[in-house]
């Protein structure tokens, strides 16, 4: 494990590399189909890829949603965003949950020394553009766009737009010259459907939906594929479910049911368990906070996430 030095606040300060994995540690299989006939003790966790699916292109937009508590949003969103990062891209991530603005704690943004704060609020509200909100995170290659408690007003004082504030945000910074300075957006929401989660959705090219193995609940999923339907045909037709992360995944028949049920609910989207471990529990609270990729670069998640992060986005395209 390591404990790289906190840089200090302001521009300039030293950020903390990503490296990539060290070996070739064993990755889970891809494969095009389930076994449905090998009895569940026997059967390993194996990543479903629809003949179908396509890597995703730069400069993707990637939200992760599911309005259920605790389903692995924010721990994906870094995981991701950590994998991209050591891979080369330039990452933004955006914090899209007031509540206890983790995924911020979490990356630590680098305030300048003086003048005035931005959040993902100051967006909403025509107080800023995109680039002035964003700030460097405490590692190489990822920024962000933090949050704060007061993003819950977008909710009550409903601004005008607000639904579309932050696709046209992208959408202007994509037509400007040389289109977006970064290769991903992955934007990390709260466990809701409110106001803020839709505007995510209408920004987004692809959805990321974790579901924690364990702490499914079957009428919670039926109203995410509600919202992504109707979010698909009113606000956003170019939606798309870009994967299923089922995350804290360990050996149960009832994690091999829930990856057959998904897997039918989105036959579009790949379906990738990411394995438990606790090392994911304790890289947020770490000192400093840091992914898991670096806390334990060798625990399954990093390793899960890792393989995750080059199904979905085409490299190759990137370098070109
Ligand atoms: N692969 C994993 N193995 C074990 N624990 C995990 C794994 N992934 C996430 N967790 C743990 O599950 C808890 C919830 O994860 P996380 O905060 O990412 O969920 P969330 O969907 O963002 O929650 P919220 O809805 O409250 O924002 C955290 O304690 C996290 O450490
Ligand atoms: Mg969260």
């Amino acid at each position: 494990m390591t404990s790289p030095e906190t840089p200090g606040p302001g521009e300039g300060a030293a950020r903390i590399p990503l490296p990539p994995l060290d070996g070739s540690p064993e990755r889970l299989e891809v494969v095009s189909a389930w076994d449905g006939g090998t009895p569940y003790q026997l059967w390993r966790p194996q990543i479903l890829r629809p003949a179908t699916f396509r890597p995703a292109q730069p400069s993707q937009v990637f939200a992760v949603v599911n309005q259920k508590g605790g389903a692995g949003k924010t721990t994906s969103t870094v995981e991701l965003a950590a994998a991209w990062a050591a891979a080369g891209l330039r990452v933004r991530v955006i914090d899209g949950d007031p509540q206890e603005a983790a995924l911020s704690a979490w990356l630590t943004p680098q305030y300048p020394d003086s003048g005035e704060r931005h959040s993902l609020r100051s967006v909403f509200f025509d107080e800023c553009g995109l680039a002035e909100a964003t700030y460097p995170t405490a590692f190489e290659r990822i920024d962000i766009i933090p949050s704060s408690l007061d993003l819950a007003r977008v909710e009550y004082e409903r601004p005008i737009g607000a639904e579309q504030a932050l696709a046209a945000a992208l959408a202007e910074e994509a037509g400007q010259p040389g289109g977006s300075p970064y290769d991903v957006t992955l934007i990390d929401s709260a466990p809701s459907l409110g106001l803020v989660t839709v505007a995510v959705l209408t920004a987004a090219d692809k959805a990321l939906v974790p579901v924690k193995v364990g702490g499914l609940d079957m009428r919670g999923m039926a109203s995410l594929h509600r919202t992504i339907r109707s979010v698909q045909r009113k606000t956003n037709p170019k939606l798309a479910v870009g994967a299923v992360l089922l995350t804290a995944w360990d050996k149960s028949d009832f994690a091999r049911q829930l990856a057959v049920k998904v897997s039918e609910d989105y036959p579009e989207a790949p379906v990738i368990p990411i394995r438990r471990s606790v090392r994911a529990a304790e890289a947020p609270v770490a000192s400093p906070p840091q992914p898991v990729r670096l806390w334990a670069p060798g625990a399954p998640p990093a390793i899960d996430y890792d393989t995750a992060a080059s199904l979905l986005l085409d490299r190759k395209e990137v370098a070109s």
